[in-house]
């Protein structure tokens, strides 16, 4: 999940504008001398910890490091991780506003975090663009730890993210693999003198993966003789990518929320504006479905996810979701299935022209694999190691936001002999694991050869549980789909 340049406390890669930044400047101070007033006459609650908080700079009163980091004239994921490449210790902490903001970059310091203290980490910011995006946090990506968020997931990984559904939907992701390459084959010998736009195609074949799954149907439109994105489809995939660049991106009414209504930096009017153009077409989509399963008009065979969702029953016989949990689900599987894997693939290949001794091996294991007689089948994924290894070093080297999705502790903890406050935002540096000098030999070199193992016969996974990089992630809230 561009989650997933998508995720991150308010870290994704959005920028203020200057006009806004001026305003805002202002405002600040003027929250600050209110703020100080109004602390000074009532009393709050002190830690009883002696634990020290992680190193970064010395927040001011009320507004912590806020007027810095907007001063700095740097995107706030930027600006933090210029915050801990000062302090160079592995976890960083900066304050916005009331909530302590801790970045870390050290392998064994994540670990500690979504491993041995993932109890404690497992909840999500409350921030305006999850709230609208996930209809009032009714979904499993982005609800805050409890009921709501258990119930959502454990419907995602027992009804639609399961090896029997995996098995059950393979003709429909073999017909769309079919159709990738009927489109790259039209787009290479037709009017484009032979370009392929690798993103336009990467970011397309998963909106159609995902709408073949979950709605039983490639085109929202009319279907395109070559294969390719209608109009219909070409809005509806920008509008995911927009949500998913707005989702955690740093907004500073989710850090003064009594700045809400004013929308200074515009963010609000941005996140409507995505949301409404993200559940457009989906939305009728679902209704329509719905109508035709509650009157009778549908019956009997299941044919995609939503229809999974829809029938979806208890032990009593009565529905599991409500259409908005429906809308909501669906829109989860949308979001984390589009950025992540085409981000991938548009890096490994771009590496791999830059690197030709790379892609010739890739080719030759292909061939060797598969030969050149038939096309690549998903069964022959467990054979072909350095094509993972490929995506593995993309995942490290090219992830697809500068943070992980942020979690929030529950309680106040201690990570690596500081002290982190109950209510903070913990986020797991992408970047700075990825390329952490200390774990990775020539971290900025594309080299798949580094995740091949010593032993042959073992294979080459996706997933990288000591999170010396971020993939799937790992714990409570890690990825479902890690199969
Ligand atoms: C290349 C593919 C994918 C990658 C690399 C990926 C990666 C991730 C990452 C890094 C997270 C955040 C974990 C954390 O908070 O620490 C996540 C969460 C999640 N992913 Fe994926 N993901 C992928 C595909 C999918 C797909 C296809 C689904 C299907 C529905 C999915 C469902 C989820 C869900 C539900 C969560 C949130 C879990 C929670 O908060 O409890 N992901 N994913």
């Amino acid at each position: 999940m561009e989650a997933v340049a998508a995720a991150s406390p308010s870290l994704g890669a959005s920028f203020l504008p200057t006009s806004s930044s001026t305003i805002l400047q202002l405002l600040l101070l003027m929250v600050m001398l209110v703020y100080l007033v109004v602390q000074t006459l009532v009393p709050r609650r002190r830690s009883t910890c002696t634990a020290p908080l992680p190193p970064g700079p010395k927040p001011w009163p009320v507004v912590g490091n806020l007027p810095e980091m907007l001063l700095s004239g740097k995107p706030a994921f930027r600006w933090i991780h210029h915050v801990m490449e000062r302090t160079g210790t592995g976890i960083a902490g900066v304050k916005l506003d009331g909530v302590h903001v801790i970045a870390i970059s050290c392998p064994s310091i994540a670990r500690e975090v979504l491993k041995r203290q993932d109890t404690n980490f497992a909840s999500r910011p409350l921030t305006l663009a999850s709230e609208t995006f996930s209809r009032g946090y009714m979904d499993a990506i982005m609800s805050p730890y409890g009921d709501q968020w258990r119930k959502m997931r454990r419907v995602l990984t027992s009804e639609i993210v399961c090896p029997s559904r995996h098995k059950w939907l393979l003709d429909k992701r073999a017909d769309e693999a079919d159709n990738l390459t009927r489109y790259v084959y039209n787009l290479a010998g037709a009017g484009s003198g032979g370009a392929v736009d690798v993103r336009h195609v990467a970011r397309h074949y998963c909106g159609n993966v995902v709408r073949r799954l979950v709605f039983g149907r490639r085109y929202f439109g009319e279907p395109r003789p070559d294969g390719g994105p209608g109009p219909l489809e070409v809005q509806d995939v920008d509008a995911v990518f927009a949500s998913l660049g707005l989702l955690y991106a740093f907004c500073v009414s989710d850090y003064l929320p009594w700045l809400l209504g004013l929308d200074l930096d515009g963010h609000g009017k941005m996140v409507r504006e995505a949301n409404e153009m993200l559940t457009r077409l989906p939305d009728a989509f679902i209704d329509e479905r719905w109508r035709q399963w509650k009157s009778g008009e549908k019956q009997g065979l299941v044919e995609d996810f939503l229809d999974v969702l829809i029938t979806l029953e208890d032990a009593e016989a009565k529905p599991v979701l409500t259409i908005e949990e429906v809308k909501a689900q669906s829109q989860d599987i949308t979001f984390a299935a589009m950025d992540n894997p085409s981000n991938a693939v548009e890096w490994a290949l771009a590496e791999m022209v830059d690197s030709p001794e790379v892609l010739k091996k890739a080719v030759e294991e292909i061939d060797g694999v598969v030969g050149r007689d038939r096309l690549v089948q998903e069964s022959d994924i467990p054979r072909l190691n350095y094509l993972k290894a490929c995506i593995r070093e993309a995942f490290r080297l090219h992830p697809v936001v500068p943070f992980n999705v942020p979690h929030v502790a529950l309680a106040d903890a201690t990570v690596a002999g500081y002290h982190i406050p109950k209510g903070s935002h913990v986020i797991l540096s992408c970047i700075g694991l990825g390329r952490n000098p200390a774990v990775w030999d020539d971290p900025l070199r594309f080299n798949p050869d580094r995740h091949i193992p010593t032993d042959p016969m073992a294979d080459v996974t996706l997933t990288e549980n000591d999170l010396r990089f971020i993939s799937f992630s790992t714990g409570r809230r890690g990825c479902i789909a890690d199969l």
